[in-house]
């Protein structure tokens, strides 16, 4: 099942599931199946931002590792522009991953703390074999300003940064490559607001600079909303509406989603992880996996959920979309 293929498509799930195995359920002690993510259908046109959110475990950060090739799904595909992904890195000229770089949430898991600045940055040009050895420090330099730090910190530390300063870096690095296409997981939820701004801000620039492709994930609706051109909302994997920004925050359909954009509402609440948690409840079984806190829900709910189409860019699985 696809949803909308465009013409200018450069990143496109079809039917994209990840179960994951033997996790043990500390409350019944025995291993059991999580569906991670659900029959993802999604496309991403050159240029845009997806934004992709959902509480703790809806499987955001399960996309994007999939997205970028660190995980195999369980079933479904994963297309960049007409290749499937699996082709793309069955190739050893490393093309992907080179086109589709990731920034995480905490750079100082992800920069090598041994590494001074300029050989973290030359490390990905030494992989792709980009410019050669003498000009790589030039090259780092002029990476490291786009992100509005100068050449003096390219002989200096990881720990020497704040961590604006570090997700900067995490950046630059990302941007060094040259790719057509970055996965943003949570690139600002471990800062302050105002340095929240100032990245967000840097990450809208670049875009445009260099028209990039985002899928962006976050758990906070106030930045999607801030930096996306359409939306998934993803709720214990499944996908609960899609649509442009102005869809799901102006004409919200699903339960779900009304529930998250409820100014009282914090998706980063215990109340939700703790629910969450009850995966085997709600994961495994037929119907809408919201079921169980839905205000509206109704006896069909229970059977299988079918997509209803709202516009030709909004799509909701609810059976109340419409109600
Ligand atoms: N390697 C793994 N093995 C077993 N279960 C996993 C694995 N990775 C993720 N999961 C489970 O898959 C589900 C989705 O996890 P995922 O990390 O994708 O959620 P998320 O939306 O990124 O959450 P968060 O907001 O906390 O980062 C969770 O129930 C998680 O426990
Ligand atoms: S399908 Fe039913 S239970 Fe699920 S969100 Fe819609 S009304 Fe609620
Ligand atoms: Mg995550």
């Amino acid at each position: 099942m696809h949803y909308n293929i465009r013409m200018n498509d450069i990143l496109r799930t079809e039917g994209l599931s990840k179960q994951f195995n033997s996790r043990t359920n500390p409350l019944y002690g025995k291993t059991f199946t999580v569906n991670a993510l659900s029959d993802v259908s999604v496309t991403v046109a050159k240029g845009e931002t997806l934004g992709v959110v959902g509480e703790s475990g809806s499987g955001k950060s399960t996309l994007a590792r999939l997205m970028i090739g660190l995980i195999t799904p369980t079933a479904g595909r994963i297309y960049y522009k007409d290749t499937t992904v699996d082709a793309m890195l069955a190739d050893h000229s490393r093309a992907y991953r080179k086109a589709v770089q990731m920034v995480f949430q905490d750079p100082a898991a992800t920069l090598n703390p041994r590494f001074t600045i300029v050989n973290l940055l030359k490390e990905p040009l030494a992989i792709h074999n980009i410019a050669p050895e003498k000009e790589r420090r030039d090259h780092a330099a002029r990476v490291l300003a786009r992100v509005d730090i100068g050449a003096e910190a390219l002989d200096r530390y990881p720990h020497e940064f704040s961590g604006g300063q570090r997700q900067r870096i995490g950046i630059a690095r990302a941007l060094s490559v040259e790719p057509e296409v970055i996965i943003l997981d949570e690139p600002v939820s471990a800062l302050d607001i105002s340095i929240q701004t100032q990245i967000l801000n840097l990450l809208l620039r670049l875009k445009d600079d260099d028209n990039l492709t985002y899928v962006f994930i976050s758990h906070d609706l106030s930045v999607i909303r801030f930096v996306s051109d359409r939306v998934l909302v993803l709720y214990l994997g499944k996908v609960m509406e899609y649509g442009t920004t102005a869809d799901i925050f102006s004409d919200p359909r699903h339960p779900y989603t009304k529930l998250l954009l409820a100014s009282t509402y914090s998706i980063n609440g215990s109340r939700a992880v703790d629910i969450a948690d009850d995966i085997s409840i709600a994961r495994n079984t037929t119907g809408c996996v919201f079921y169980p806190r839905c205000p509206r829900r109704v006896p069909e709910c229970l059977h299988d959920i079918p997509r209803v189409d709202v516009s030709s860019t909004h799509a909701s699985w609810c059976t109340q979309t419409n109600a």
